[in-house]
């Protein structure tokens, strides 16, 4: 009888242990899946034409460095809709899995991860101001577990291309979501330049989509022109923000390509593709072995101004010849976005 308990007491750790091995349990495996791939997960805060560009173009980059999604590499995209307790618990999700790599598309996502953890690699994407973001103290080899790229622009350049196309306004509308931090530094830059130039700005901040009709529609009767910064919440919602500018004849400006595809009059900014094969490129070095504190944080240099041409038709706006030269054209039919 004692003979018999032992025995199958042994038979019961053996069967125990090759069930740990495969589960992970209690073994220091570096992600949950069962053969030895290096897992990325990748948190993105929203749905927008430009996050799903950049996105794709940080994938397309790992697969020409020969990281293929489900041949030599796992990627776990998870986006949080918009909603910050979303973004919590996928970061929450892909720590406790502890994946080998986080990569944070926007300024939210990456402001989360890193709340999650200080020591998994985070490469961030198309954050607009990582220092003001609390994201990194420097830009130069940052340290830590965090690198990625920046997709600053500069609202004077953009208020540049505004007077060139619709001088003299004085009131300019500012539509943004409050609780991004990417936007509020913006802002605070255009804020700096109204004052030189004796422009009033009207600002029309919002918590969240809900609330963008009714913002745009606030600045109808005060506004000569309307700006928008950076912003995921605005980029989100451009379909309905230019429906109601174009239907009162207002100049739209935006901060992002994309936004022009979607609608939006005018910018002057960075390519998003560029900018997701750089991102691409950090995490291939980290995957390779770089402390992603050792890389520096990227810029993009490389600016072109983006006119809509079916926007500026609708609100009897004419584009200055030497400006529609240099710039790259959109109409309505490249948006992805519903119109
Ligand atoms: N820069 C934004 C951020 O820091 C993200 C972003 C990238 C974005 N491309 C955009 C926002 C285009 C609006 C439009 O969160």
């Amino acid at each position: 009888m004692k003979k018999l308990n032992k025995k199958v007491t042994m038979v019961l750790v053996i069967t125990l242990m090759i069930l740990s091995a495969f589960t992970g349990c209690g073994t220091n495996q570096s992600n949950d899946t069962a053969d030895n791939l290096p897992t990325i997960g990748i948190v993105q805060i929203i749905e927008h034409t430009s996050l799903n560009m950049i996105r794709e173009s940080i994938v397309a980059q790992l697969e020409a460095d020969g990281f293929t999604d489900g041949e030599t590499v796992h990627i776990d995209y998870q986006n949080a809709q918009g909603d910050q307790n979303n973004l919590k618990t996928i970061c929450q999700q892909f720590t406790s899995k502890n994946y080998d790599l986080i990569v944070a598309i926007a300024t939210p996502s990456a402001q989360v991860a890193l709340g999650e953890t200080t020591e998994i690699p985070i490469v961030f994407s198309a954050v607009t101001d990582p220092i003001a973001a609390g994201l990194v103290t420097t830009m130069q080899q940052p340290g830590g577990n965090i690198t990625g790229t920046s997709d600053a622009v500069s609202p004077e350049q953009i208020m540049e291309l505004a007077k060139q196309i619709t001088p003299d306004f004085k009131n300019i509308g500012v539509l943004y979501n409050s609780g991004e931090t990417n936007s509020i530094s913006v802002i605070n830059n255009l804020k700096e330049y109204a004052d030189k130039n004796n422009i009033n700005v009207l600002e029309a901040p919002v918590m969240n989509g809900s609330e963008v009709q009714q913002a745009a529609a606030s600045l109808v009767d005060k506004a000569d022109v309307v700006f928008a910064p950076i912003d995921n919440t605005i980029a989100s919602a451009m379909p309905i923000i230019t429906q109601t500018l174009n239907e009162a004849k207002i100049p739209f400006y935006v901060s992002a390509d994309s936004m022009v595809m979607d609608g939006g009059l005018a910018t002057y900014g960075i390519n998003y593709e560029i900018l997701g094969a750089k991102t691409g490129e950090m995490v291939t070095a980290i995957l390779n072995g770089s402390a992603p504190g050792s890389i520096d944080v990227e810029t993009m240099s490389d600016m072109n101004i983006y006119i809509n041409t079916d926007t500026a038709k609708k609100i009897g706006v004419t584009i200055p010849e030497s400006i529609m030269k240099k710039a790259t054209i959109f109409t309505d039919a490249d948006s992805s976005q519903n119109q």
